[in-house]
């Protein structure tokens, strides 16, 4: 049996849940937004840490973002989304112990597809069929995980060059948005020639600037990286004919052939309709725009 098979039909907006509260406080408004969020049948992304949890706090994260949403699948067991999850894979006691928190913290009996902590010498352990290739196969043999994809980080992204090369997974998983590609040039340059699927994390780079004020706001606070590259991508901004940061980010990420789907975040049920509504009425970017776009990134990662 090979690991690798075709992944599921996912929506090209994924919900992310990095953003639910998940305080005792909030919970019956948590479980209400994830609800809301099932309805729309979208895909979910979830971690174990996410809801103030964190590595350092449990092994395995020990957040209560999976209470959340174990609450909300009870209550509608029917409507259960395609879940992408996090999987902790450092040992294979490590991935064992870390699945069966997961499916018992969701209150299911499988994930569709989990996301590898890789590590240094994964792609070494895929080659050989080692340790944790093996786990991998037994969890796919039970159907309680359908497919593999690999997170990249930048500081290690070219460690990421042989999985990709080899197709030894079912895609890649990290930062990509209009401020953020955490892979470099010669590792996206291979993800383009593969045609790599990407699952594309945090769709608004983690920010929701006001694109008209950008160019006032950047000369006013000086050379702050992140204002230098909202300056920069203004021109192509207006150039686009977008309305809004969001309709921008979503028709970038989307315009992309090879990005399956993009996974923003919010605590707010009107903002998962406005990440919806831009999905529906996407057009590609011009493709000159795409094309400074890509440039830009070629120069800041
Ligand atoms: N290592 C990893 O695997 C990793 C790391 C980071 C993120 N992620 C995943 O990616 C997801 C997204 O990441 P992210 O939350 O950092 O980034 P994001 O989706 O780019 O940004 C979320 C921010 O945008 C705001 N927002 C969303 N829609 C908006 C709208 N229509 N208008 C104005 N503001 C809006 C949200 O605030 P409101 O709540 O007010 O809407 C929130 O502050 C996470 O939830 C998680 O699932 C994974």
């Amino acid at each position: 049996m090979q690991l690798q098979s075709p992944l599921p039909s996912l929506s090209r907006y994924t919900f992310g849940t990095g953003r639910i509260r998940a305080t005792a406080d909030s919970f019956a408004a948590d479980v209400k937004l994830v609800r809301g969020v099932m309805e729309t049948g979208v895909a979910i992304h979830t971690s174990s840490d996410y809801g103030h949890g964190g590595h350092d706090v449990q092994p395995f994260g020990g957040g209560q973002t999976l209470k959340v949403l174990h609450a909300a699948f009870a209550e509608a067991p029917t409507q259960i989304p395609k879940i992408v999850v996090k999987l902790y894979c450092a040992t294979v006691d490590n991935a064992r112990g870390h699945l069966e928190l997961i499916l018992r913290g969701l209150g299911v009996d499988r994930i569709d597809v989990a996301q590898l902590c890789t590590w240094a010498d994964f792609a070494d352990d895929f080659r050989q069929q080692g340790p944790r290739w093996q786990v991998f196969k037994e969890f796919k043999e039970k159907r309680l995980i359908g497919n593999y994809v690999a997170e990249i980080f930048s500081p290690w992204s070219q460690n990421a060059l042989p999985v990709i090369q080899e197709e030894l997974v079912d895609a890649a998983i990290f930062y990509y948005n209009l401020v953020d590609r955490q892979v470099n040039n010669e590792v996206w340059d291979l993800i383009e020639a593969k045609k790599t699927k990407v699952f594309a994390l945090r769709t608004l780079g983690g920010i929701c600037p006001d694109l008209d004020r950008v160019e006032v706001v950047a000369t006013n606070a000086g050379a702050d990286p992140m204002r230098s590259m909202l300056a920069a991508l203004q021109g192509l901004y207006k150039q686009s004919g977008c309305r809004n940061w969001v309709e921008f980010s979503m028709r970038f990420a989307l315009s992309i052939p090879n990005v399956l789907t993009t996974i923003g975040a919010t605590n707010n049920l009107h903002h998962v309709h406005a990440f919806l509504a831009a999905e529906r009425a996407f057009q590609p970017l011009p493709q000159d725009v795409m094309q400074q776009i890509k440039t830009l990134h070629r120069q800041w990662f």
